[in-house]
């Protein structure tokens, strides 16, 4: 792994061009598996940080897709009240009867996926599958479905490729590994120099 900012802050995890490599293969094995779709598929963005590996894999698909978005209250902060999580965005679509596939960044606890996963089946789709770029199992709280993983993820703390710190670093093109996490509580935009300076 490449260094970004000095021996030990933060580092490469997964690159840019493997990160492409995994789209790519997580869209065509999508695509297969979508060819009976009645219709086209649905993909559910869950803002925001899955809105960068939405774009691509999208963009990596040649068959017709609706993309839509949902929202809702970060677990992160209310996982002591799991009960008071609300939908701040949801869907614009209906999802009756179409094949939906909800897309995600990272699945940590699983309890977001989890409560998007039930809210749209209590809406009567014809299907509903899961795809997440990165999967934190070791993390998990909720066991969820999950049918698409793009890359098995360390207990590390990552930004970058949507993942944030604070709404900071969604655009790094790579997913860094911080190690230093106390040292970017103290200084949110700590990395901003190293992240941003060239390769
Ligand atoms: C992240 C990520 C997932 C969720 C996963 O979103 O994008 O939606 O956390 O965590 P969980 O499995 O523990 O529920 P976050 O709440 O940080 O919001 P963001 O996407 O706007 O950064």
């Amino acid at each position: 792994m490449a260094s970004r900012s000095g021996p030990g802050a933060a580092e490469i995890l997964i690159g840019r061009h493997d990160i492409s490599r995994r789209v790519h293969e997580l869209a065509a094995q999508l695509q297969a598996d979508l060819a009976t779709a009645a219709g086209p598929p649905i993909l559910v963005g869950v803002l925001k940080g899955s809105t960068l590996f939405l774009s691509d894999l999208v963009r990596a698909m040649d068959i017709d897709v609706a993309v839509d978005f949902m929202s809702i209250s970060s677990y992160r902060s209310t996982v002591a009240q799991p009960g008071s999580v609300r939908i701040i965005k949801d869907l614009d679509s209906d999802v009756t009867g179409r094949d939906v596939v909800i897309v995600e960044d990272i699945v940590d606890t699983g309890l977001t996926l989890n409560y998007l996963r039930q809210t749209i089946l209590q809406r009567g789709p014809r299907s509903v599958r899961a795809v997440t770029l990165l999967n934190k199992s070791v993390r998990r709280i909720v066991p969820v479905p999950l049918e698409y993983v793009g890359f098995d993820a360390p207990d590390v703390f990552v930004v970058g490729y949507g993942l944030d710190f604070q709404g900071n670093y969604r655009n790094v093109p790579d997913i860094i590994a911080v190690r230093d996490v106390a040292r970017l509580v103290e200084n949110p935009r700590l990395l901003v120099g190293p992240l941003f300076l060239g390769d």
